[in-house]
């Protein structure tokens, strides 16, 4: 097992700058890299709100929280992941793009490097086949918001290794994460479960059987639910929730994709 003392992420958007900020937050040097020079200035920006939040609530001394940030390095460059032990990747969940990027990774980065992608729906094992050493590549699936919650599926390709998949669960563990080695979807999965849930909850209101408010608060009152699935799927994305209920089709055959998935007017439900 290799002990991981620095990482790059790939991605600043909601999940990568969350990622950043739990690996710094743990003492990594961090590279947060993004091709957008925006992004790269709001998950900066998202970082520094939320450590913010964290000393206003006394769980964070305020030079802590300014040493957190300056462990993250922010680039526009792949190139500059060439020199990390643990590459994260948590850019559009689109599997040409993400494949692309890690052949570019893959030439920038050191052979000995771990490679894991966040991805929620695409096979690791196609994604592996990027990489020149797909038993250094794994998924991990961190859950949002990542500084918050305590979750991280591991989840093996193919070809990974033993000894890859034990370095990501005791990083996750440093991370103050509970690692749970996941299956390669369409098998068991967090999402398996959890999509069809939310994609009956948006049929639901695509037939007009009731408004979004009513079915969250029934999952609110009658199931105890923190959250309703619909306000879930927004706080998710439903751009991500649709690409993963497409995957999840295509591997069990079974579930529609409801058309207000893709057709919500400005991309939410309520
Ligand atoms: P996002 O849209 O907030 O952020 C994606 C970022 O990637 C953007 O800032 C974009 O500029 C950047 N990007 C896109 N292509 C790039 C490239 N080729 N090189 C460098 N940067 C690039 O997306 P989000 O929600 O953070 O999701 C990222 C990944 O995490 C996806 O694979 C998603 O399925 C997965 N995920 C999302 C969860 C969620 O609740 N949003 C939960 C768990 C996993």
């Amino acid at each position: 097992m290799q002990v991981i003392q620095n990482c790059a992420v790939i991605g600043a958007g909601t999940m990568g700058s969350g990622i950043a900020q739990v690996a710094a937050s743990a003492g990594l040097p961090v590279t947060m890299i993004d091709a957008s020079a925006d992004a790269l200035g709001r998950g900066m920006q998202r970082i520094q709100d939320s450590l913010a939040r964290l000393v206003k609530k006394g769980t964070l001394k305020p030079e802590d929280a300014e040493a957190i940030t300056k462990r993250i390095k922010p680039s526009p460059e792949l190139s500059e992941a060439g020199g990390a032990d643990l590459v994260i990747e948590a850019i559009f969940e689109d599997e040409a793009v993400k494949r692309a990027t890690w052949e570019k990774l893959n030439a920038a980065c050191r052979a000995d490097a771990i490679f894991a992608s966040n991805t929620s729906s695409i096979s690791i094992s196609r994604l592996a086949a990027a990489v020149a050493n797909p038993e250094r590549f794994i998924g991990m699936h961190f859950f949002n918001p990542v500084p918050v919650m305590k979750l991280i599926e591991v989840i093996r390709g193919n070809r990974t290794s033993p000894e890859a998949c034990a370095t990501v669960v005791e990083l996750s563990k440093r991370l103050g994460k509970n690692a749970d080695r996941g299956q390669r979807l369409p098998r068991l999965h967090l999402h398996r479960v959890l999509m069809p849930l939310i994609n009956e909850a948006i049929f639901a209101v695509y037939e007009g059987v009731a408004k979004p408010e009513a079915i969250d608060e029934i999952f609110k009152l009658g199931m105890a639910h923190p959250m309703g699935p619909l306000t879930l799927a927004d706080f998710i994305g439903l751009d991500v929730c649709l690409n993963i209920m497409e995957v999840l089709q295509r591997g069990f055959r079974r579930s529609q994709v409801p058309p207000l998935s893709a057709a919500a007017p400005d991309g939410r439900l309520r």
